[in-house]
């Protein structure tokens, strides 16, 4: 049942290669170059939905059932149940800033570039954080009727871009993954 944090960690590395990638269209700002608003949208679009909907929640779950048998980890189960709901709210506001700038409403660099590589760098602590400490306690800690509990409670539903099968919408951004990856691997 410890495969459920293996999940979450391989998850993990999807969720910063994501984040890799919006970071990259952001730096073009920089570069007095435009970005490609439809990709940043699509990455938002994935990240409120599956991150958001199912990741997060599995979470949570986990912990609540990680502060039953050790009650001292509570501040860090409070605090990142804090972070989800940050992390929710401003992908929320992310994502609707795109599209805004899409339908032509909006002035592009100063609702998109600050707020997104925000959202990266908290995105990002917010995985190292759970990754060096609650994630390692889920392991040692919780018991095989725990984690059937948890299985119990957990909704679960296929990625819909690093799943069995790619959803339409996100084909773009997966294949600027892909190519990222064939790069480093070459390199
Ligand atoms: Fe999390
Ligand atoms: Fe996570």
């Amino acid at each position: 049942m410890k495969n459920e944090i293996a999940r979450l960690r391989i998850e993990h590395g999807n969720f910063r290669k994501l984040l890799d990638l919006l970071e990259a269209q952001l730096d073009l700002f920089h570069k007095g170059e435009q970005p490609d608003y439809s990709l940043m949208t699509d990455i938002l679009h994935y990240m409120t939905r599956y991150p958001d909907g199912f990741h997060h929640p599995t979470e949570d779950v986990i912990f609540s059932y990680l502060l039953e048998r050790d009650p001292s980890v509570a501040p860090s189960v409070e605090e990142l149940a804090r972070q989800h709901h940050v992390i929710a709210e401003s992908g929320a506001r992310l994502h609707e800033n795109l599209q805004s700038v899409i339908a032509g409403t909006m002035m592009p660099r100063k609702m998109v570039e600050a707020p997104g590589l925000q959202y990266v760098t908290y995105y990002r602590t917010h995985m190292d954080t759970e990754e060096s400490d609650l994630f390692l306690l889920a392991e040692r800690l919780l018991r095989d009727d725990d984690w059937k509990k948890i299985n119990d409670k957990v909704l679960s539903e296929s990625d819909p871009m690093f799943g069995a099968s790619i959803e339409e919408r996100y084909c773009a951004v997966y294949n600027h993954i892909a190519q990222a990856d064939d790069g480093s691997r070459a390199s």
